[in-house]
């Protein structure tokens, strides 16, 4: 395996599949399913995972809420999915803890470091809830943060596109894909990969960041196997 220990960042919004809103309990049993095949070669997976298909605080804000309540909220989402997506890993029959930014033990531990690499080392998958557990920052942030905590190989960021593009591909049928990537170059294009927090952090404490398509069966296995098929990111 290319990579020992990664930090997989999932969205809240692609949790919801074909629905509106929510979850979706075929998306999330696929997402496991796909977890559980780079669990079944050894490797040590952190999930972060954002809250976009319940509640996100930037939109509350743009429509008259206090931002802090809102992200508060959005936090709140981001437990709610981490608890649906530990079921279905533990469906699987993986083993999980759920750890939070924001102390709710009497539904998941608190977050601790060295807690959390334990975890990992006995093949655990650990889930981090509440994002950094402040407002302002987003599960980007928050999936940047825990990966250099824990010295993660890389971010696995699963998109529902293959990678980064020189444009949106989902727009412009011109647009081409990087394999490879600076951080300075992707910075100088304009291109988004993640918010500036999430991104120079990443690039302070060159921790690679590969963007991949997460829906597509078998991807996140041939990804951690070292084949390239998404886009890296790093120095
Ligand atoms: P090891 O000691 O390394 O085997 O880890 P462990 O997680 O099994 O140890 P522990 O005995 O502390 O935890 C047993 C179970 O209780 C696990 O499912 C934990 O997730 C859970 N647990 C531990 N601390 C808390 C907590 O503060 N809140 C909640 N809700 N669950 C907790």
């Amino acid at each position: 395996m290319q990579y020992k220990r990664i930090l997989l960042k999932l969205s809240g919004e692609a949790l919801m599949g074909e629905r509106q809103y929510g979850i979706d309990p075929n998306r999330l049993k696929e997402y496991a399913q796909e977890i559980k095949q780079v669990i079944d070669k050894g490797v040590e997976v952190a999930i972060v995972i954002g809250g976009g298909n319940i509640f996100r605080g930037v939109a509350g804000a743009s429509q008259g809420m206090d931002r802090v309540q809102g992200d508060h909220m959005g936090m709140l989402a981001t437990c709610i999915n981490g608890l649906a997506l530990q079921s279905a890993l533990e469906d699987q029959g993986i083993h999980t803890r759920l750890q939070t930014a924001i102390e709710i033990k009497e539904i998941a531990e608190p977050y601790i470091k060295r807690r959390a690499n334990r975890h990992l080392e006995k093949g655990r998958v650990v889930i981090f809830g509440g994002g950094t557990g402040n407002p302002y920052f987003t599960t980007d942030t928050a999936a940047v943060l825990r990966a250099i905590e824990i010295n993660a190989d890389a971010i696995l960021k699963g998109t529902r596109v293959d990678g980064i593009y020189t444009a949106d591909p989902e727009k412009d049928k011109d647009a081409v894909k990087y394999e490879n990537i600076t951080f300075k170059d992707v910075i100088e294009k304009g291109l988004k990969v993640m918010d500036m927090t999430a991104f120079t952090l990443s690039e302070e404490n060159k921790l690679p960041i590969i963007v991949f398509d997460m829906n597509k069966q078998g991807n996140l296995l041939k990804l951690v196997s070292g084949e390239n098929i998404g886009t890296i990111v790093d120095n």
